[in-house]
């Protein structure tokens, strides 16, 4: 087999066979085959797509091209959620002890965040003396003893993803749908889940930002998952602003306590039930999407998610106190707010760029060296749809800088007021079940 010929069928339209995909994955990973061929192939697979029978065999091609991490010893069905990317999505903090309430275990391997996204890890490291270095025996135990646990990232999972992903995003190749939803779903499968939720993202802040690409990625997500064997549902909500209000590491533990307990904001609330509902059913915990939610509804007003999240911080070192009282964790000796300069209704809060002017305060990572403040970010106290006071504060700044001129200008630009009434956006777009 030649890799030349494997480019020239592909440029030319044709599907490629089983074979010649495990011969392109397996060649490129272990460096036989150059970039500027992978590269070539890549472009060709951007211009004539791929049939679902092919995006199944590259996504298996990927997941067998390292380690994956196996499960079993874990009863029932393990279901992974996965999004996208969003700004201040603090719903797998919520959706861990959430669903573990019902008994669906929980088996989340996690990253740190960079740039305008947080990252799980991150954010739970605000507890006091929570940490995910655990070894994979302890992270077994966990979730067969309580239902959820999160580790951080170890083994190494698809070394062919790591490698194509870093290519395509230099020779322009990132946004092909085939590309995408292999690259995510091989991760997810090699993590070694039964079954998977996806929260794509779509608008401003999202990867995809119209809702028809971002509906044909989870689409083409849902059927990859669902030929190699593993279920997966996908629900595509709304990211052109931030999801729920608070953008920060401890600022996001205290706003998912606050939504465990059934007070949290609507738009958040209404993701995480939606998601949860998806999950509950796939690990045969209800029948229908209908009866999952009033369970989990249920959860979150008898106290049990709550206190399933205090177990689970405990349970990893985590000071569970932090539940009745989230000023155990960092606090920001700072806070600014920052007045509507007119009257009128908000129509635009751009999420990326709120995501960043979060990370100048030192929530997020710049880079991947950067230390992060656990203390700091936003509050946003109003949202699209709002009606806001000239003067009144659109959002809350937790600092421990004295100056945040910068942050307050990157805010004003991002944030809009209009004379005109405007509704709040859509959350959910749609649900592929
Ligand atoms: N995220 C991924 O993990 N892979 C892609 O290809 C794009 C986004
Ligand atoms: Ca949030």
């Amino acid at each position: 087999m030649r890799m030349y010929d494997i480019i020239a069928k592909k440029r030319d339209g044709q599907a490629l066979t089983k074979e010649e995909i495990n011969f392109f994955i397996e060649g490129y990973t272990n460096g036989d085959i150059p970039d500027y061929q992978a590269s070539a192939l890549c472009m060709a697979i951007f211009f004539q797509d791929m049939s679902d029978e092919e995006r199944a065999n590259i996504t298996t091609a990927m997941v067998n091209s390292g380690e994956t991490i196996d499960l079993s010893p874990i009863e029932g069905v393990k279901v992974d959620k996965h999004s996208t990317g969003g700004v201040g999505d603090t719903t797998t903090l919520i959706l861990g002890p959430l669903v573990a309430s019902l008994d669906v275990p929980v088996a989340k391997m996690s990253g740190r965040g960079l740039g305008h996204t947080g990252g799980t890890i991150d954010k739970l490291e605000a507890v006091p003396g929570f940490h995910v270095e655990i070894d994979k025996q302890e992270f077994i135990d966990l979730v067969n003893q309580n239902k959820v646990s999160v580790i951080g990232q170890t083994g190494n999972l698809t070394p062919a993803d790591k490698k194509l992903y870093g290519l395509r995003d230099v020779t322009a190749t990132v946004n092909s749908i085939p590309l995408i939803a292999s690259s995510i779903m091989s991760k997810k499968i090699a993590a070694g889940a039964d079954a998977i939720v996806l929260d794509v993202k779509t608008g401003a802040g999202a990867f995809m930002k119209s809702l028809e690409d971002s509906k044909e990625l989870a689409e083409a997500m849902v059927r990859i998952g669902n030929q190699v064997g593993r279920n997966t549902m996908a629900v595509i909500s709304d990211m052109n602003q931030p999801l729920g209000r608070a953008i920060g590491n401890a600022l996001e533990v205290k706003e998912a306590i606050d939504t465990l307990n059934g007070n949290g904001p609507e738009d958040l609330t209404e993701l995480c039930l939606t998601l949860g509902s998806q999950m509950v059913v796939l690990a045969g915990k209800a029948e229908t999407l209908d009866e999952a939610r009033h369970k989990l509804e249920e959860s979150m007003k008898n106290g049990k998610a709550l206190e399933k999240f205090a177990t689970f911080l405990a349970s990893q070192g985590g000071d569970g106190r932090v539940v009745e009282d989230p000023s155990i964790m960092p606090q920001a000796s700072k806070q600014f707010e920052l007045p509507a300069k007119k009257s009128g209704y908000v129509s635009d809060i751009v999420a990326d760029e709120i995501g960043t002017a979060a990370m100048m305060l030192g929530a997020g990572r710049a880079t991947k060296e950067s230390e992060i403040d656990l203390a700091v970010g936003l509050y946003l106290n109003k949202k699209v749809g709002d009606y806001v006071e000239e003067g009144d504060s659109l959002l809350t700044i937790y600092a421990n800088q004295s100056d945040v001129e910068e942050v307050k200008a990157k805010l004003y630009e991002n944030i809009t007021v209009s004379d005109q009434k405007v509704d709040a956006p859509t959350l959910i777009h749609d649900s592929i079940t």
